[in-house]
């Protein structure tokens, strides 16, 4: 893989090109960004987002900036200030933008054209990065999947996930929907509930798309139903992203993760968090308390976009005007409620000590 993915990746003058994934599924557009402003427009417009491909776009942010900033490093410094503060939950977005600038410190003296080579290269590099990642994460999650079919002798197994966790989100394969990507390529036999996950419908919109271009069996539900099926025995496993997850296996996800985690510990039902090592912020340990809620506009939540009868692409007010609104983009599952977390090192219990155990060397 160099430097071409399937939600991302540069045209023939180094300007990033994405998906726009505002107008999935009912249209397939793209959007070319070519500074360091239209990069923090496209990750606080949700053009793209999910935490892993929010990350990528922001290291080519930064490759950006600098190409921008034509040689004058404080002015690379704000920039990349204004893209690593674009949206606060992710923390990819903050680690990637880091990575970035610790490596345009240390080359800051080499030739104009060498530096923006070696952050071109960087950025290239961390999504190569996270296309490994996903592939094992895909393995080790694969392989939950395929020792819960064996024993309770499943002939389908049916996942539920919440929010969009896939390739939109994570270069190459996702995160949540990388294990199920993977059984299919393994011929189990699966199908997916997808949470439609308002009020962006991620799941609806994204996740419901990416399954159907895969030929991967799955039905979309209210959010509100799958309390329901779990009781109903007609859910064998969760599994979701995650935008940022304490030491402690705390884990924030898009909003309505924790509800779903509940009705799972109600149930019996394995809950798994899946993320690559980038997810975690390894300096706090208490999720709930500490991990930043973003808060975003309360438009989301009273109007929705669909197609008419017509097929044309609307806007709708589903919310009268004189009520308000309030729109919490995501919530922190405590650790209790989290049967493991699936990383590319492997499956990992949501605890201050597995995970320090596991990822010793980059705490
Ligand atoms: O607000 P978004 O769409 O950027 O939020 C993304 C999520 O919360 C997803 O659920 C996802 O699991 C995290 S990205 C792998």
């Amino acid at each position: 893989m160099q430097g071409k993915y399937k939600a991302l990746w540069l045209d023939e003058n180094d300007n990033l090109v994405v998906l726009d994934q505002r107008v999935l599924p009912f249209e397939e557009t793209t959007v070319t960004i070519t500074n360091a402003q239209e990069t923090v427009d496209a990750i606080e417009n949700m053009t793209v987002r999910g935490a892993g491909v929010i990350g990528n776009v922001a290291a080519f942010g930064v490759y950006l900036a600098a190409r921008e900033s034509a040689g004058d490093f404080d002015r690379l410094e704000e920039l990349a200030k204004d893209i690593r503060e674009s949206r606060p939950t992710a923390v990819n977005l903050m680690w990637a933008v880091d990575r970035m600038m610790a490596l345009a410190k240390k080359k800051q003296k080499l030739l104009p054209a060498n530096f923006l080579k070696a952050l071109k290269n960087e950025a290239i590099l961390i999504a190569d990065e996270d296309c490994e990642r996903s592939q094992k994460i895909a393995e080790y999650g694969a392989d939950i999947i395929e020792e819960i079919m064996l024993n309770r002798e499943l002939d389908t197994f049916n996942v539920l996930t919440h929010c969009n966790a896939g390739w939109l989100a994570i270069v190459d394969s996702g995160t949540a929907l990388a294990p199920i990507y993977e059984a299919q390529k393994r011929d189990i036999k699966i199908h997916v509930w997808v949470d439609e996950t308002r009020p962006r419908n991620q799941g609806a919109n994204l996740t419901a798309w990416e399954l159907a271009k895969a030929g991967i069996e799955h039905t979309v539900i209210a959010d509100n139903t799958g309390g329901h099926l779990m009781q109903q025995k007609m859910v064998d496993m969760v599994i979701t992203g995650a935008d940022r997850v304490a030491k402690s296996g705390d884990s924030a996800n898009k909003i309505g993760t924790y509800l779903k985690a509940l009705a799972a510990k109600d149930n019996d039902v394995p809950f798994y968090i899946a993320l690559p090592a980038s997810t975690f912020d390894f300096e706090i340990t208490d999720g709930v308390e500490q991990i930043p809620i973003e808060i975003r506009s309360e438009d989301e939540v009273k109007y929705m976009r669909g197609l008419d009868k017509e097929g044309r692409v609307q806007e709708l007010q589903v919310v009268q005007s004189q009520s308000s609104a309030l729109n919490y983009g995501f919530d922190v599952t405590p650790a209790r409620l989290i049967t493991g977390l699936i990383t590319e090192r492997g499956v990992c219990e949501a605890s201050v000590d597995a995970v320090s155990e596991m990822f010793e060397d980059l705490i």
